[in-house]
């Protein structure tokens, strides 16, 4: 039995990880707007990570027969004006999301509530990874999008990135 706190942190982690789905999605279609669809396939790459996420909390409090409550996604509120707009945002997020994975931790630490610790493990990694990520495509857009040919070689290469399923996966 999940302690109340951790379940409701837990339960309220989906409705986030929708929220960030929803995010890039946004970023998505700014820049297939924009033309630049090697960013616009990142990002859509991303969302479908976000839903796998919020699929594993969902799955997680199932298998602990904790019911699931769906609350209502917020509408992306970013103002995008500038190409690097959106990488600045995303690292802003994935930092937000970071906390938030954190938070949850604490208060299942507090608890003795060990595995949920070990679950949130895996998304305490991820978290690092997307950060880097995020960092990544900030640096690489500051040392050659802000030159058309460069721009156009780093989307060429965005478009290259393929979906892979989570390693962490629930039955
Ligand atoms: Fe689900 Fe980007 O963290």
């Amino acid at each position: 039995m999940l302690n109340e706190k951790v379940s409701a942190l837990l339960n309220d982690q989906i409705n986030k990880e929708l929220y960030s789905a929803y995010l890039y999605l946004d970023f998505s279609n700014y820049y297939k707007n924009k033309g630049l669809d090697g960013y616009a396939n990142w990002f859509d790459i991303q969302a479908k990570e976000e839903m796998d996420h919020a699929m594993l909390f969902m799955k997680y409090l199932q298998n602990n027969d904790h019911a699931v409550t769906l609350e209502a996604i917020a509408k992306p509120d970013k103002e995008l004006k500038e190409f690097s707009d959106a990488l600045h945002a995303s690292l802003e997020h994935e930092r937000y999301v970071t906390s938030l994975i954190h938070h949850i931790y604490e208060t299942a630490a507090d608890v003795k509530d060990y595995r949920t610790m070990q679950f949130l493990d895996w998304f305490i990694d991820e978290q690092g990874e997307e950060e880097k990520n995020a960092m990544d495509m900030i640096t690489r857009f500051e040392l050659f999008g802000t030159d058309p040919k460069g721009l156009y070689m780093l989307d060429n290469e965005y478009k290259s990135r393929v979906y892979s399923a989570p390693s962490l996966t629930l039955d």
